[in-house]
């Protein structure tokens, strides 16, 4: 038997303007996790959507089992065992869990869907995991982990031995990554291999028997996790010596009260939720997963409809029922789904980044391009963002590389009060550092910013105070000496006690 189970071979694919791969090399065994790390825009995606067959390299082979195969489409992939776990869960929202289970191979019989079968399958095998899910569940009553387990699992029933997960843990809560992880080493025990793409240093040495690190779209090391370590494998991903980064958090004085929102009530969603941040202050929101943190910001941004509750800013009462309004009141909103309130796709990055602040780039009806550019420029260098110009289309970006263009488009627009949803989700280490640099410098300028991350050590590294909430309501206000890992969780999880 060959020790390897899939051989890539020099590997090249440009982009306009961009060698994406280059010369890209790297072997994986059977019955092993292979984390493929490296900074935003260093290649990883495009190495693994070749693998599963959307994009055609320029030049290489690939091997399944020692024989060379040739891979034009994803079904083209899955007949030779490859699965990928979509990072973006491209899945019908109305389809069953018994029809997504087949879904683009519905068995047929005498020529017709046999609704039996699939109904049965897909029932047992829920059964065999010990999920209760009936198969006629439409999968937008489902959570985002719960989809992912169901991909799993219609992978592996459909016999692949190659599941791809591009960072699959950036939208699940913490229990659930658990689960995630139990299920990826008992694949792992079965023979079967994956690859693990994630910006977490910590679940790629507690996951990973090997580790390939992507520098500028080359391997630059690929080997047993045991013979590396975290801090080697940052250094030659950005290929220099990082010096032990703590937080780069300033105290800055804190000025008058700039952002108040009292009594935030939305049904079904959050209650009672009060919000105080001074001029220069960092304030943490804290919680798990379905908290309802998201939901507060969204809807202080107008994105959705308060049933009760007052926002100020600059302690004037102000009506922030549309983003738009929000917006002239001096409020930013990062969303934590860039594809939902985000980016524009097909506009360039200059667009995106300047869709906030018209009023600066247009002014008396004239389009001032040179301002636009300058401002563009001026964060697209200051944030490292990847890409050939400020005129590259957005949707050609890496996914981090998007998040930083989003970052700029509120830093341009120079407000008040951010509101940011897991700033640095899908963001390498090297660019995290940058954005809590950024984050200081607004901080030292006045600015009020509010911080949601499932990122505890960030949150402690960099708030002033941090709020915490479980189940649609506030649980603690916590003042730095009592920052704690525990005492986070231990509020995060608490169901309330209703006074
Ligand atoms: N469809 C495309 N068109 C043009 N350029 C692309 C396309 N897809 C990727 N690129 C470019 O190829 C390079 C590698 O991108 P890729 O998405 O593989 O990075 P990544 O390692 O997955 O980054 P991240 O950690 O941010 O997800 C980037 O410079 C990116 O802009
Ligand atoms: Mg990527």
């Amino acid at each position: 038997m060959s020790s390897t189970l899939l051989s890539v071979r020099d590997l090249n694919k440009s982009f306009p303007g961009v060698k994406a791969l280059n010369q890209v090399s790297f072997d994986v065994r059977p019955g092993s996790v292979h984390a493929v790390c490296g900074e935003n825009g260093a290649g990883k995606s495009t190495l693994m959507k070749i693998i599963n067959g959307i994009y055609q390299p320029d030049s290489g082979t690939i091997h399944v089992r020692g024989e060379e195969v040739h891979i034009k489409s994803p079904i083209d992939a899955r007949a030779h065992g490859i699965a990928m776990i979509s990072q973006e869960l491209n899945y019908v929202p109305e389809m069953t869990i018994a029809e997504s289970f087949f879904m683009g191979r519905l068995p047929l019989k005498y020529g017709r869907v046999n609704w039996r079968y699939i109904r049965g399958e897909a029932k047992r095998v829920m059964t065999e995991e010990g999920l209760d899910f009936s198969g006629n569940r439409r999968l937008n009553t489902l959570t985002v982990s719960e989809i992912q387990t169901l991909e799993i699992l219609r992978a592996v029933y459909h016999s692949a031995e190659i599941l791809i997960m591009d960072e699959p843990t950036s939208a699940i809560a913490h229990k659930e990554v658990e689960s995630l992880f139990a299920k990826i080493r008992a694949l792992r025990d079965e023979g079967k291999s994956i690859i693990y793409i994630s910006h977490k240093m910590d679940e790629v040495f507690q996951l990973a028997d090997d580790v390939s690190v992507l520098r500028d779209g080359a391997i630059v090391s690929s080997q047993p996790a045991q013979e590396t370590t975290s801090a080697r494998v940052i250094a030659q991903m950005v290929g220099r010596d990082l010096d032990h980064q703590s937080y780069p958090k300033e105290r800055v004085e804190l000025g008058a009260m700039v952002f108040k929102a009292s009594r935030l009530s939305r049904e079904n969603a959050f209650e009672d939720i009060n919000l105080e941040i001074r001029a220069g202050e960092i304030v943490g929101l804290a919680g798990l997963i379905g908290a309802g943190r998201s939901e507060v910001v969204r809807a202080v941004f107008g994105l959705d409809p308060l049933d009760s509750g007052t926002v100020e800013v600059d302690g004037v009462l102000v009506r922030t029922n549309t983003p738009k309004k929000a917006i002239e009141h001096g409020i930013a909103m990062l969303s934590e789904d860039r594809r939902l309130v985000g980016i524009i796709p097909k506009l360039s990055i200059k667009k995106n980044a300047t869709l906030a602040s018209l009023k600066k780039v247009i002014h008396g009806g004239f389009h001032r391009s040179s301002v636009e550019e300058q401002l563009v420029t001026e964060y697209f260098q200051k944030m490292n963002v990847k890409a050939p110009s400020t005129e590259t289309r957005i949707e050609s970006l890496s996914g981090g590389n998007q998040q930083k263009v989003l970052l700029a488009r509120w830093l341009i627009a120079d407000p008040k009060v951010m509101l940011l949803d897991e700033p640095t989700r899908g963001i390498d280490v090297g660019a995290k550092f940058e954005i809590y640099k950024l984050m200081t410098a607004l901080a030292r300028q006045g600015r009020a910013i509010l911080m949601i991350s499932s990122e505890l050590p960030e949150l402690i590294g960099m708030c002033d105070r941090i709020y915490v909430m479980s189940a649609g309501r506030m649980t603690a206000e916590l003042e730095p000496h009592q920052f704690s890992q525990e005492t986070i969780l231990k509020h995060a999880m608490n169901q309330i006690e209703v006074a």
